[in-house]
């Protein structure tokens, strides 16, 4: 598994604006599309793209285009639909997968409960989006659905991480094609689970209901 934190100005600012508890769901909604775009992209650097014959209005060239067979982009619900606005607009030829997991707040363990994926993902690029990679275990689990069905290689796009997710998803997906680009890397978790500093629950934030 390979690892990428941010490291810019303007993600920074974004996510301490995204960490006050001070910010309304609006504007929170708007950071968190915001910064999907700016993560994307590190996390797009490897899409593959094939050769293609343009003309401009002034001569023939050749270009680069995303190619068959689209990249596949899978929000966890709830928290991670809030960034597929940002990445499709980015990638509009993207094909979108949907995977529903709520942590259990008593043993932080992964309830899946939606799944709509595509039967067969032999060679396709996935892109797995949520905000909060805490234990790891959301993640983990959808990364493992995206392998079982058969897919190439999978980029997750998370906004804020504790050690210990990261730790999880380099022991489950040791040797594995996986790449997570991140906003950025907290301190630890909480007794709750919850990440430090970190920013609360973002599904709450995001759409305003516990
Ligand atoms: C949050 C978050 C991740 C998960 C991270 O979702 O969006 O999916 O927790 O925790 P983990 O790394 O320990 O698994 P939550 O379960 O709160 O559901 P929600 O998105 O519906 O609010
Ligand atoms: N899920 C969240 O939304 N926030 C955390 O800090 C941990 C899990």
């Amino acid at each position: 598994m390979r690892l990428h934190v941010a490291d810019h100005p303007l993600i920074t600012h974004k996510l301490t604006v995204l960490r006050d508890r001070a910010t309304p769901s609006p504007v929170f909604r708007s950071l968190v599309e915001e910064l999907v775009t700016l993560l994307s992209y590190e996390a797009t650097r490897e899409v593959r793209t094939e050769r293609v014959d343009i003309e401009t209005p002034v001569s023939p060239t050749t270009g680069l285009r995303i190619g068959d067979p689209k990249p596949l982009v899978v929000p966890i619900i709830r928290a991670g639909l809030g960034m597929l606005d940002g990445f499709v607009k980015l990638v509009p030829s993207v094909e979108v997968g949907f995977v529903g997991i709520r942590r259990d707040e008593s043993t932080l363990q992964p309830e899946t409960y939606a799944k709509r994926l595509p039967e067969d993902l032999s060679n396709r690029q996935c892109f797995v989006l949520d905000p909060m990679l805490a234990t790891g275990g959301s993640l983990a689990a959808t990364v493992q659905f995206l392998f079982d069905a058969g897919a190439q290689d999978v980029t997750a796009i998370c906004l804020v991480a504790a050690p210990e997710g990261v730790h999880h998803m380099e022991e489950q997906f040791e040797g594995r094609d996986v790449k997570v680009v991140l906003g950025a890397l907290d301190s630890g978790l909480n007794e709750h689970g919850y990440i430090v500093p970190g920013l609360g629950d973002a599904g709450d934030r995001l759409y305003g209901v516990a």
